[in-house]
């Protein structure tokens, strides 16, 4: 077959205050292919595929679609073209249902009457043809990420889609409904559906794409067949330097235990039982929805604890609210950034300052020095992309959000640190810098729980790894006996 130029992008720059976001990139994409699109967090992905779904406008440039030429794309006229884009931020409403959720805007009406049962008749159908069970009548609100996922390429999939494009799709999800989405994806590619993927997990771009597209710093450096790339050449073009051993070595001991947990019910999850020694990290691996996320903020005050007891040394530890957890030292690292773990409103230098205010000020005046220092400090470390600290973090791309969030509390007062999902939406070079960053911790005796969807990073951090399926714990594992194959086991329930 020839290739054929669906569409191309030519030209296109935007400028925010103080950030060049996109720096005259052209691209072309082949009517059918997948097309991947990498590079670094802030390296321009999502504000170049805003600027094809009308999200935003560039401040130059066109766009050809089908040989007509467009200085700019409205959200309209993008749905018209049948333009459909998964963003990294859901745009879920969360009190509507499923079924609600994929036709809004297009509800299926007779003389002005809903008709609810055809619509969720329509949603059960798309369902099945994704091959998943997501019930229409659920409200939104109460899924997963996983689902919220699952809903939204079904909502794409409700429209006529000639070009989808997918920014950090399998985030949220777990090896299973990777799987899932890629099987999905296949399916469109033999309708000759554009695909245009964007993804940190650089074995998803081998796997899934035809063709791949990196851009650093705004700048676009090549399109490449992904069949002639390797990862090593990916990676330099991603980060202009050579990344090895993803997960590096650490000289740090185990030490005594400082917390017990035992018998932990809540959130419905049963009976969580285990000890957490200081220096050590201590995996948490299982399906989305095996309740991993839910015992971690019954322990941590946010949800109620129906029965258990948890000591941190000799003292019994019951937080009630995160208030008293984090008084306690143990503090939630959560995995939706949005939602909870960032204040978008506010500067990432006052996001950072929030849960440090006492290392940095006397008497409630605080030092601004010191707070320029500690945010100064952290925004280097973990090299978050910003114009300056006073940036607002709504306006920071997707995995800088995620960085402030960890800078928040890497600055100092936790003494248990519970990551969900730490390195989700995270380039491959800021992974290795978290990794660093939390062996450093474990040196200095702090102990780390880490839920984690990324097999890879279970097996490369973890000391030991609990595996949860469906509420119930099915298995610790000890270092000497990680595998793969053992973890998928245990989260699948065989034993
Ligand atoms: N509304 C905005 N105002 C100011 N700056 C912005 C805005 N939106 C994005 N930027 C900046 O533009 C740059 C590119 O951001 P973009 O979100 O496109 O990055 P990305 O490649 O998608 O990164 P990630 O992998 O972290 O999602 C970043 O430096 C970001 O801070
Ligand atoms: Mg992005």
């Amino acid at each position: 077959m020839q290739d054929r130029v669906l569409l191309s992008m030519q030209h296109i720059t935007k400028q925010y205050p103080g950030v060049l976001a996109l720096d005259d990139v052209s691209l072309d994409f082949y009517e059918g292919e997948t097309h991947a699109l990498v590079g670094e967090n802030g390296a321009g992905k999502s504000t170049f595929i805003k600027v094809l779904s009308g999200a935003i406008r560039p401040d130059e440039g066109e766009i050809h679609i089908n040989g007509f030429r467009y200085n700019e794309i409205t959200p309209l006229l993008a749905r018209s073209l049948g333009i459909e884009v998964i963003y990294q931020e859901f745009n879920l409403m969360p009190a509507l249902s499923v079924a609600e959720n994929i036709f809004v805007g297009n509800i299926p009406a007779q003389y002005g009457i809903v008709n609810r049962m055809e619509m969720e008749r329509r949603a059960a159908g798309i369902f099945e043809s994704m091959g998943v069970f997501v019930d229409p009548q659920a409200p939104v609100a109460d899924l997963s990420m996983a689902y919220m996922q699952l809903v939204e390429i079904a909502k794409a999939l409700s429209k006529n889609v000639r070009i989808l494009i997918m920014d950090e799709p399998t985030a949220p999800l777990t090896k299973n409904e990777v799987e899932i989405l890629f099987r999905l994806m296949k399916r469109l590619h033999e309708k000759h559906v554009t695909i245009i993927y964007i993804s940190h997990r650089l074995n998803e771009i081998f796997q899934i794409s035809d063709r791949v597209s990196i851009i650093r710093d705004g700048q676009k450096i090549g399109t490449y067949l992904t069949a002639d790339m390797s990862r090593e050449k990916l990676i330099w073009g991603m980060v202009g330097r050579e990344i090895t051993d993803t997960f590096p070595k650490s000289e740090k001991k185990i030490g005594d235990v400082v917390m017990r947990v035992d018998k932990l019910c809540g959130n419905g999850v049963q009976d969580v039982s285990f000890e957490l020694h200081g220096g050590e990290i201590l995996g948490f691996g299982g399906l989305v929805g095996a309740g991993r996320t839910e015992i971690m903020r019954v322990l941590f005050g946010a949800d109620m604890r129906d029965s258990g007891a948890v000591w941190l040394s000799d003292k019994e530890f019951n937080a009630r609210s995160p208030y008293e957890s984090i008084a306690a030292g143990v503090v939630l690292i959560p995995e939706d950034r949005k939602r909870q773990g960032v204040v978008l409103n506010l500067t990432i230098a006052d996001n950072i300052a929030l849960p440090n205010l006492d290392a940095i000020s006397h008497f409630s005046v605080i030092n601004g020095a010191a707070e320029r220092k500690l945010v100064g400090d952290q925004m280097t470390s973990l090299r978050i992309v910003a114009p300056s600290a006073m940036q607002k973090v709504r306006n920071l791309s997707g995995g800088n959000q995620q960085k402030v969030v960890l800078a928040k509390w890497l600055a100092g007062v936790a003494k248990i640190l519970i990551f969900d999902e730490p390195t989700r939406g995270i380039d491959v070079g800021v992974k290795q810098e978290i990794y660093k960053l939390m062996h450093s911790l474990c040196e200095k005796g702090i102990a780390i729980i880490m839920i984690s969807s990324d097999m890879e990073e279970l097996l490369g951090m973890s000391d030991r790894i609990i595996v949860l399926c469906e509420g119930t714990q099915e298995g610790i594992l000890q270092k000497e006996n990680f595998s793969q194959e053992a973890v998928l086991s245990l989260a699948s329930g065989k034993q």
